[in-house]
């Protein structure tokens, strides 16, 4: 069964098709990072916009980078929560015309737990290279989702069938790196930017708080975001009240390497304390890693030192935001769902997890 993937939530236009869940076919994504920045943050009128102009040579491409035609295509698969509304909409509103047009069953997918699913891909067609997982992840399946909007642990006990164990009661970590990018000049977006920075940095060079939450699993990052501020402020000679856009000028790359080491340490650690709690509480089968911040490497690393199981990474192109998740998840929802009317499908821009 081959399914058509489009993504819009955000600020990647991306489509994708991928054959019974786990053989990617082709993999299509049109990035605005240039786009936005220059802002230093999407903004969402210029994200909708860009979607708009992108989307039908996107998913022209996606067919034929794949060698389809539509008679090829058994069922689309599209994000319809959460995200941005008006990036929604035009992701939605293509999907839902082209399903009607080619008469093809929709399925409505959620964002967040799409990118879990972009670890169930294990194989690819011939004229891609991605290094990809040997096998799917089996159930019971611990999920950490970390991305610029989330930051969750999810148990699934099957497709379709999972608990929210834990979540951030503030910040997504994603988020954190971003905000903690500006304070230390780096640019948008944080994450690469402070993975980098990092490598020559001394990770002990600060100690920054871990917060403590009544939440077993929850995870807090505000107050290390804020922690961060100060320590660079006390660095460079100022006081709380300086504002904290002025303070790139002031930062060396001495200051920079080392905030962003420690920074980056702290936060991992925070994700990666929780992690082991819920591994050894809940004892999954697998464990895997989802959302742009998995690609981070000082995850992978400390993970690999606080669990006793082996973890296989998806791809970091399959990582941060990309339809190949939509259009895998797409089949698994496809073999336990109903198809969603194409004249009906709404968008829902704030639907968390547990709402499903
Ligand atoms: O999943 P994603 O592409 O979009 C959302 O759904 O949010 O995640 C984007 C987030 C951004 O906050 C970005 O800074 C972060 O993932 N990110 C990273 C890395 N690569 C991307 N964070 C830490 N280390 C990375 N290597
Ligand atoms: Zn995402």
């Amino acid at each position: 069964m081959r399914i058509l993937g489009i993504e819009s939530s955000c600020d990647e236009t991306a489509a994708s098709i991928v054959e019974d869940g786990e053989r990617l076919l082709s993999n299509v994504v049109n990035s605005q990072i240039d786009i936005h920045a220059e802002y230093g943050g999407v903004i969402p009128e210029i994200a909708a916009r860009s979607h708009l102009e992108v989307v039908n040579p996107v998913i022209k491409k996606a067919l034929s980078d794949a060698n389809c035609t539509w008679d090829d295509i058994d069922a689309i698969s599209v994000t319809y929560a959460p995200g941005l509304i008006g990036s929604l909409l035009i992701g939605t509103l293509a999907a839902r015309t082209l399903a009607i047009i080619h008469n093809k069953p929709l399925f409505k997918i959620h964002h967040v737990e799409a990118h879990v699913y972009a670890n169930f891909i294990n194989k690819q067609s011939d004229n891609l290279s991605l290094t990809l997982p040997k096998q799917q992840p089996s159930f019971p399946m611990l999920s950490l989702i970390v991305s610029g909007g989330h930051s969750q642990l999810v148990l699934f006990k099957n497709h379709g069938d999972y608990q929210l164990i834990g979540q951030t009661q503030d910040d997504a970590v994603g988020e954190a790196f971003d905000k903690v990018a500006k304070i230390i000049g780096l640019p948008y977006p944080g994450g690469p930017a402070i993975a980098k920075a990092a490598e020559l940095g001394d990770p002990h060079a600060f100690h920054l708080p871990i917060a403590k939450l009544s939440g077993e699993y929850d995870f807090s990052f505000s107050g290390l975001k804020t922690a961060v501020l100060r320590a660079v402020q006390h660095e460079v000679g100022k006081d709380f009240t300086f504002p904290s856009r002025e303070l790139p000028a002031l930062v060396d790359d001495e200051l920079r390497r080392n905030m962003a080491a420690s920074f980056q340490y702290t936060a991992i650690k925070t994700l990666v304390n929780k992690t082991k709690k819920a591994f050894d509480n809940f004892q999954p089968a697998s464990v895997v890693i989802a959302g742009g911040v998995a690609a981070n490497q000082e995850l992978r690393r400390q993970l690999r030192e606080a669990l006793p199981i082996d973890i296989e990474y998806a791809p970091i192109q399959l990582c941060t935001d990309n339809a190949a998740m939509i259009a895998t998840l797409g089949y698994f929802r496809s073999q336990i769902d109903e198809p969603t009317d194409p004249y009906d499908l709404e968008v829902q821009p704030s639907l968390s997890m547990t709402a499903i």
